[in-house]
């Protein structure tokens, strides 16, 4: 049992692997850029309430779920409906989330590779014009990056779990950290860096609206990796003796912590190098104009510091989205190679082999939905615009999806499996089996308001 290395090592293993799933591009850049549109500390305060009161009981339940079935999403799913029809297809959905998010993250990751090695052999000033983003991103240069990244999430988990998952994510993950602070405390010393601050911790309540819930709800599963698979997947990886709630904890912490520190990061940094913004103005929902707002931010720098600290700036920051991103990556994609294992009967090479396969012709569809392919860019019509394959997947598993795959676990586990037998799970490792106030809110709230908010907000916004 103790060497099994398709198990986490340790508590801090799976802590650290957890983590290299959460911390992802989700937390360095979507969170800072929405908590700028959405009126600072008030979307803050909404996203801390939501970890806490909703996402913190659920990953409780996607962990105990996993461990408890020592099953794949599907398998899950499936055991403990005892294979009912309708469930059976929600751990489907359970699948087929993860596979589809990875197809538009995978470009994602991808874009930060190129904008890396173009920030390193001296590019920044162009990467800042939006036009040079276009270019790239429809250049062929994409499927040379994109073929590293495949390849390098091919090495991670052809390792497995402790040899792979847990090996590169106790490298990658420490370093991460270090880099992230390094940028903060940097940023912090700029100047007008405190008018930043300012808007980043005083709630505008004003500004909160519908669309603001949603996207603070959608934002919090996204980053802590909430109804894609991954921690019911993980959950089964963990040892009985590690102790579960700690773990569900400190992974939230960690995750919500690195968030914070980007905000803190990228929201200073906005005022300082524009002192006289709005940043409920400055930034649009649109990908493509994020990824050509960091290289401006870097740009501002040049008159300061010069174009090589700047660069070296730069390079350091997307190095660091990059490491995040790929470890994201390689968790999403775990959940499928898991499931068709299990459900295929397949070997873990040759399971890895068929994902990896789908994957990357997702992956190479949506990235040739900029333009370049026709009915791949005017993919679907709605909310009066055309969208392009990549825009629907992160609308649909993205924006709406995930807390829809949260309460389809809370039914779950109320329904099916039973709250008394999660309650049993996450009291395992607890030698005294004194349940603190996590688990007895968590026990609570998952039969009552946690659906509810989660129906009510699916309902408002689909
Ligand atoms: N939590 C990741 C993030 O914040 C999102 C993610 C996780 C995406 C796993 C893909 C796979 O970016």
């Amino acid at each position: 049992m103790q060497n099994n290395p398709d198990q986490f090592s340790s508590k801090i293993g799976f802590v650290l692997a957890a983590a290299g799933s959460a911390v992802g591009i989700g937390n360095l850049v979507g969170f800072p850029v929405a908590a700028a549109k959405n009126g600072g500390g008030a979307f803050l305060l909404l996203y801390i309430f939501f970890v806490i009161a909703i996402c913190l009981p659920l990953i409780l339940a996607e962990l105990s779920l996993g461990r408890a079935t020592n099953q794949n999403p599907l398998g899950a799913f499936r055991q403990v409906s005892r294979n009912h029809k309708a469930w059976v297809l929600a751990g489907a959905l359970s699948l087929i989330t993860p596979f589809m998010i990875a197809v538009f993250y995978s470009v994602l990751t991808v874009w930060l590779l190129g904008y890396f090695l173009l920030v390193l052999i001296g590019q920044l000033d162009q990467l800042a014009t939006p036009v040079y983003f276009g270019g790239f991103i429809t250049s062929p240069w994409i499927f040379a990056c994109l073929a590293a990244v495949i390849g390098m999430v091919i090495v991670v988990l052809k390792g497995g779990v402790r040899d792979g998952i847990e090996k590169a994510s106790r490298l990658l993950m420490p370093m991460l950290f270090i880099m992230l602070i390094g940028l903060a405390v940097f940023v912090l010393t700029l100047p007008n860096a405190t008018a930043g601050l300012k808007f980043y911790f005083t709630p505008q309540l004003d500004r909160i609206t519908w669309s603001v819930v949603n996207g603070a709800l959608s934002q919090a599963f996204f980053s802590l990796s909430l109804g894609m698979g991954i921690l019911i997947t993980y959950g089964s990886y963990l040892r009985k003796q590690d102790n579960l709630v700690q773990s569900a904890k400190m992974l939230a912490c960690t995750d919500t912590g690195v968030a914070l520190v980007a905000g803190l990061m990228t929201l200073p940094a906005i005022f300082a190098i524009y002192p006289n913004t709005n940043p409920s103005e400055l930034s649009d929902s649109s990908v493509g104009l994020i990824f050509s707002f960091f290289p401006n931010i870097f740009m501002a720098m040049v008159p300061k510091f010069g174009y090589a600290v700047s660069s070296l700036i730069a390079a350091t920051f997307f190095l660091l989205a990059f490491v995040a991103a790929i470890t994201s990556l390689v968790s999403i994609i775990e959940v499928p190679v898991a499931a068709l294992k299990a459900e295929g009967k397949k070997t873990r090479n040759a399971a890895l082999g068929i994902v990896i396969a789908a994957v990357s012709i997702g992956a190479m569809f949506s990235a040739l939905s900029f333009g370049q392919v026709k009915w791949l860019s005017d993919f679907a019509f709605y909310s009066g615009a055309n969208k392009s394959l990549f825009d629907v997947l992160v609308d649909v598993f993205y924006d709406t999806i995930l807390p829809f795959n949260g309460l389809l676990i809370c039914l779950l586990v109320v329904w099916q499996w039973k709250r008394h037998n999660m309650t049993a799970e996450m009291l395992t490792s607890n030698k005294n089996a004194a349940s603190g106030w996590l688990e007895r809110y968590t026990h609570f709230a998952i039969a009552f308001w946690i659906p509810l908010i989660l129906a009510t907000v699916f309902v408002v916004t689909v």
